[in-house]
């Protein structure tokens, strides 16, 4: 009678929220993703969320953990929100163990190598606590339940479009000069922002319209470690070096980089080269971080990619009151993100390409900077 009464009262405190799960595009949750519904204990006041992000080192993921941080708590969860250090990997697997032994019901995981959680989740599952993975999808784990994310492949494209424009590839003669610089190999979303790219780039570089004159086109050559900026600077140094760019030497008309913190390295280095922005190779990035927004409006970086960590913190708490309701989790995606063990139920968000031209009304008047934080 006792537990008869406490679920007419969980359902009662759910049924708040019911709206949002359920609508839309749904999937059937994976087997291991209702466990808290079905022992009844799945409303969100008290209930412990864990959240695991990378590192503090990059702008991004502060957002990313504080838009976690504040959503989860607005919507009546307790939650234990840990940085791994600077991309330490035995830091997250050690604070993704305090979770599941402190109680957490449902982890959400940015994880800093996509292929080094499998044990530690595998006790997050015999815990049978769900895990959504945050932004990287998280491989060769059957603990994962949703991916959450932008369209990958869809930013990496934005990309490789902007540089086609910029070189108006379809109606020069060219040859254009450009090199690749992307991500951390061990990061999934490396293999859709270099391939979203690299889709549209190759057939361009195979008919001799676009040279990469140090020949190195494969994503390990192009791959920078950790996403670092001293790394990217030192590779596009290197770059510079051994094929004499130069503003008044061999010519470099562009420069694919996969997201602002290896776009920073490479911009660091053309400067120091003798670059400035009335000669700059087109430069992409991805994220919108402000010494990135700060470059483009100096001229010294092309463009970025707006992901409105907003709109996936919104999601990603859906996904967390949906699953712990027992209810259908809008995604949108069931084909595209196979993590080894199965293609991982995805819902992704939209990016978007910000320039010089729409800067204001992406980031200014969506609230998401304040102008001062750009000057
Ligand atoms: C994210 C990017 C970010 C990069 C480096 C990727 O997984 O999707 O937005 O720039 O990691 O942190």
């Amino acid at each position: 009678m006792k537990k008869k009464l406490l679920s007419l009262a969980l359902a009662a405190m759910m049924t708040l929220s019911l709206a949002a799960c359920g609508g839309g595009a749904t999937s059937t949750p994976a087997a291991s993703s209702t466990p808290a519904a079905s022992s009844g204990a799945a409303a969100a006041t008290g209930v412990k969320v864990g959240v695991s992000m990378p590192t503090q080192s990059l702008q991004r993921w502060n957002q990313d953990g504080s838009n976690m941080e504040a959503e989860l708590k607005a919507a009546g969860y307790e939650v234990d929100l840990q940085y791994a250090g600077d991309n330490d990997i035995p830091t997250q697997v050690n604070q993704l163990e305090n979770m599941i032994t402190g109680g957490c019901k449902v982890l959400v995981v940015a994880a800093i190598d996509g292929g080094s959680l499998t044990e530690v989740l595998k006790t997050a599952k015999d815990a049978n606590i769900p895990v959504i993975s945050y932004d990287r999808l998280i491989m060769n784990s059957d603990a994962v339940s949703y991916y959450a994310t932008f369209d990958n492949y869809k930013v990496g494209q934005f990309q490789g479009n902007y540089i086609k424009d910029a070189l108006d590839l379809d109606n020069q003669a060219g040859p254009f000069n450009i090199e690749l610089v992307t991500g951390a190999p061990d990061d999934n979303n490396v293999n859709f922002f270099f391939g979203g790219a690299m889709d549209v780039l190759q057939p361009y570089i195979d008919s001799g319209k676009l040279v990469v004159p140090s020949g190195q086109t494969s994503k390990a050559q192009c791959a920078t470690p950790n996403w670092s900026t001293e790394e990217s600077q030192k590779r596009m140094e290197n770059l510079i070096t051994s094929n004499g760019y130069g503003p008044s030497a061999t010519k470099l008309d562009a420069v694919l980089c996969s997201n602002d913190s290896t776009a920073n390295g490479v911009t660091n280095a053309l400067l120091g080269a003798g670059y400035t922005a009335d000669n700059m190779p087109i430069v992409t990035g991805q994220d919108c971080d402000k010494p990135s927004v700060k470059n483009m409006l100096a001229g010294t970086q092309s463009m970025s990619i707006f992901k409105d960590t907003r709109t996936l913190a919104s999601q990603v708490v859906e996904m967390v009151d949906c699953i712990l309701q027992g209810k259908e989790v809008p995604v949108n995606d069931t084909k595209t993100y196979d993590n080894g063990t199965g293609v991982i139920p995805s819902f992704l968000c939209d990016p978007v390409i910000c320039t010089q031209d729409n800067y204001k009304e992406l980031l200014i008047d969506s609230g998401y900077y304040a102008e001062a934080d750009l000057a």
